[in-house]
């Protein structure tokens, strides 16, 4: 059951480091850098070239052993990216990211949504403190469990199936995790979104379940959205979120709608996370194909990313050191094209790694 304060982690912590593809390759690095120079406790980095280079050279995606390797051996991954034009069908990333989601029982995907500085968002007359929220996106089912198939595949008739997949544990659990979180955190408002109008069966098991949980949280003002009206809400009047939890797919659509309303997905943490357990950390961005190589994709997303790592881990002081050093580099322009600076991706980490070297405790 959800237990906020308890996080894997102790004095010490070992951390699995899978840059992955892409823009992976280049961000993660820097948030290695920033750790190092921010951590002033025995922390080691192990490095993983899982990705499509592997895949292609070796047929490997996830290697056997994996799971148990990381699962007994590492308290966090830091994870990069996935995804890679020469693998069109996406399968290393799908053995890879989303076997780990599975394989690892990372049944929470915190999203935090945050404005870190004025000038970040598209939405008018909006500032810092209208914008301040978290989704909880349900990681281990729903849509993405691959389980359908083709008939007829590749003729006129063909029939193509994708089910979705929604326990009675696996919702229970994902919504009493947010409650948890809303308790904790000393938050108000929650809000679950569905599209139980249409999905009649699915999401029918979603307003039961939210019925019930909600009975043992008097104190936090929940309420229900449909997941459209949540899309429109959200871009209207975001300070009227704390905290969201919803299903696989539409945590995925909003996050980076999200994202976007705070400075966009170079921005963007995020934490798989089992609490208690080996869990994943990782920008909500892609491998960025179209900005690859070219040393300019933004690590502050990572940065974040790790930060929340850290948080996991339970070491508080420098979580808030790199949120505190991604802050500072937005006020002063330390940041790459996306956010209308002019630095290079290994530049913002110099300065972020500099920053929480001369602000470290
Ligand atoms: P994307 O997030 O890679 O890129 C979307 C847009 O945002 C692009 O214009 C990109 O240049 C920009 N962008 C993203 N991150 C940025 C950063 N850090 N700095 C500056 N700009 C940034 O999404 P996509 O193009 O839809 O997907 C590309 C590949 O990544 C696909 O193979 C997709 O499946 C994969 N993907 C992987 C993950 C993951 O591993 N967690 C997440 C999303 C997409
Ligand atoms: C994300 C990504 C993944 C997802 C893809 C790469 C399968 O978009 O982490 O947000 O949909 O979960
Ligand atoms: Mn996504």
């Amino acid at each position: 059951m959800a237990n906020i304060p308890l996080r894997k982690g102790g004095p010490a912590a070992r951390i699995a480091v899978l840059p992955g593809d892409g823009i992976g390759r280049e961000v993660t690095p820097e948030s290695v850098k920033v750790l190092r120079a921010a951590v002033n406790r025995p922390m080691e980095f192990v490095d993983l070239d899982w990705g499509a280079d592997k895949f292609l050279r070796e047929g490997v995606t996830l290697p056997p052993g994996a799971v148990e390797m990381l699962r007994d051996e590492f308290d966090a991954i830091l994870f990069g990216a996935l995804g890679d034009p020469r693998v069109p069908s996406n399968q290393h990333a799908a053995d890879i990211l989303l076997g780990l989601r599975f394989k690892l029982d990372l049944y929470v995907n915190a999203r935090p949504v945050e404005l870190l500085h004025d000038r970040l968002t598209p939405l008018r007359n909006r500032s810092e403190r209208d914008l301040r929220l978290i989704v909880f996106r349900e990681n281990t089912e729903g849509l993405y469990v691959g389980v359908g198939g083709f008939f007829k595949k590749g003729t006129p008739d063909e029939v193509a199936v994708q089910e979705d997949m929604n326990t009675r544990k696996g919702v229970e659990r994902i919504i009493r995790y947010a409650f948890e979180h809303a308790r904790w955190h000393n938050l108000k408002r929650l809000c679950m979104s569905d599209k139980s109008n249409a999905m009649t069966f699915a999401h029918d098991l979603w307003q039961r379940v939210f019925k019930e949980v909600r009975q043992e949280y008097p104190e936090i003002e929940s309420r229900h959205l449909y997941i459209d009206t949540l899309a429109m809400e959200i871009v209207r009047d975001p300070s009227q979120f704390d905290v969201i939890v919803t299903c696989n797919l539409f945590g995925d659509i909003i996050s980076d709608l999200g994202a976007q309303l705070a400075g966009g997905l170079g921005l963007a943490p995020s934490g798989n996370i089992h609490p208690g357990a080996t869990s994943l950390f990782e920008p909500v961005h892609g491998s960025a194909p179209n900005i690859a190589g070219k040393g300019v994709a933004n690590p502050l997303g990572s940065v974040l990313t790790s930060g929340m790592m850290l948080d996991f881990l339970g070491w508080k002081d420098e979580a808030a050191l790199l949120k505190d050093s991604v802050r500072a580099a937005l006020r002063e322009n330390k940041v790459t094209p996306d956010l209308g600076g002019a630095l290079k991706t290994a530049a913002v980490g110099d300065w972020l790694a500099d920053y929480v070297a001369k602000n470290a405790k």
